[in-house]
């Protein structure tokens, strides 16, 4: 089996996953969670690189020739030392692409004020990734961040839908839109998030537009699968999801269907 690769720190890859089987669902997809050491959203930079590295390296040696580092955290902080330092040196021919890109690419095309508010981890956030990168597609457009430290916690405890998570979403929502008035779109710059997203609606101004990723991360795979076949051609095909975690199986298992929305049977796995 030649997979595509999926990584998230938890559960949250899962809602980019979802889609990708929604849309591809041809290809055979490994993902790996690294629960017993999530959240990463609060640590350092050399943590949550060295921590992504061993989860790529593991990927890579369960024969991946694409991974997709399908967390926004990952993707801010250890991403660009991975492709450019350490794939030369593992394999030159394999890739790892994030989701960072591919949103800020298409970011521009839904708003109307040219006011974007981002909602992410603090990892994400301190970065400026969001900022840097959407600068370059969009110079005109103003960016406003706000990290949300305990939605991915909320998420993770299965609490997202409950009343004691009113405060924490309406807190930061409220926050980042007294920050600048103009903003008309909301992105959820982290693949916990879209489990929030019902709350979330609940307290924004009907003309605010909220996106997730899911779907923009899709039509950009679909698009990179397009362009190159030298990784197209290498992928299987047999329809086949295998699941890994790096804390207990049963817990991950019981969690995962609530992000995934079909039942998962996942292996343990000790990195
Ligand atoms: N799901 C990850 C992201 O997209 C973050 C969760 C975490 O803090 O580990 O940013």
């Amino acid at each position: 089996m030649i997979p595509i690769g999926v990584f998230d720190s938890g559960y949250g890859g899962l809602t980019v996953l979802k889609e990708f089987v929604a849309q591809l669902p041809q290809y055979d997809y490994l993902y790996l969670g690294d629960n017993g050491r999530s959240p990463y959203g609060t640590r350092s930079f050399d943590t949550v690189y060295r921590y992504t590295l061993e989860c790529v390296q593991w990927l890579l040696k369960q024969n991946c020739p694409l991974i997709i580092l399908a967390c926004n955290t990952a993707s801010a902080k250890a991403l660009r030392t991975i492709q450019q330092n350490d794939l030369p040196h593992i394999d030159p021919n394999v890739r790892v692409l994030g989701v960072i890109r591919p949103t800020t690419e298409v970011i521009g095309q839904h708003t109307k004020t040219n006011n974007i508010g981002i909602l992410a981890t603090s990892g994400t956030v301190q970065s400026g990734s969001y900022k840097i990168e959407i600068e370059k597609f969009y110079p005109n457009i103003t960016i406003e961040q706000e990290a949300c430290p305990m939605w991915v916690p909320l998420v993770e405890n299965n609490e997202h839908l409950s009343n004691g998570a009113d405060y924490f979403v309406q807190k930061h929502i409220n926050h980042i839109l007294e920050k600048n008035k103009e903003i008309d779109t909301l992105l959820l710059a982290c693949t916990h998030y879209p489990l929030l997203k019902q709350k979330i609606q609940q307290f924004l101004p009907p003309h605010i537009t909220l996106l997730s990723q899911a779907e923009i991360v899709t039509d950009s795979l679909k698009d990179y699968l397009h362009r190159h076949p030298e990784i197209e051609t290498k992928l299987t095909k047999d329809y086949s999801r295998t699941f890994y975690t790096t804390d207990a199986a049963e817990d991950f298992d019981s969690h995962a269907t609530t992000f995934f929305g079909q039942p998962v049977q996942s292996k343990h796995v000790d990195l």
